[in-house]
């Protein structure tokens, strides 16, 4: 009996660990649900501080490339999967893993849009 509350919880304690290290996409798109719009592309491009590394309309650092005509440049397809998981493209890059939901890439892909 005893031995079986201890389990369970260990499971728990598991699926938590999982959902919080690794969360599925199923997951994030579950629990990071936004509205796709240039407005709040530009609002998760402050909370997750893009700007650390990237220069946008003049303000940021330098230590990524600078993102105003990004999507001019680049094929979509790849600015996406940058945002979806950067060491897929690049394995020692600093640009961090967001674990952005797929609304939330496409309300940054719709920022990055308007970005001349
Ligand atoms: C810790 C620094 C860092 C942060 C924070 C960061 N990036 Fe990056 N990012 C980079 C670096 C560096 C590169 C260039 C790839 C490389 O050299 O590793 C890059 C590449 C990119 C690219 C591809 C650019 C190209 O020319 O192909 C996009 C798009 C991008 N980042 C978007 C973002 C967005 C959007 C955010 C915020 C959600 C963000 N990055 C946050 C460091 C960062």
């Amino acid at each position: 009996m005893r031995r079986s509350i201890v389990i369970a919880i260990v499971l728990i304690i598991l699926v938590l660990a999982w959902l919080w290290i690794a969360p599925p996409r199923f997951w994030l798109n579950l629990t990071k649900r936004v509205e796709v719009s240039p407005e709040v592309g530009a609002q998760l491009v402050v909370q997750y501080n893009c700007r650390r590394c990237h220069r946008i309309q003049g303000e940021g650092a330098l230590k990524g490339p600078e993102l105003d005509g990004i999507l001019q440049r680049t094929d979509p397809m790849v600015v996406r999967l940058w945002l979806h998981n950067p060491r897929a493209i690049k394995g020692n890059t600093p640009m961090p893993n967001f674990h952005l939901s797929d609304t939330e890439i496409e309300a940054i892909m719709a920022y990055l849009e308007t970005l001349q």
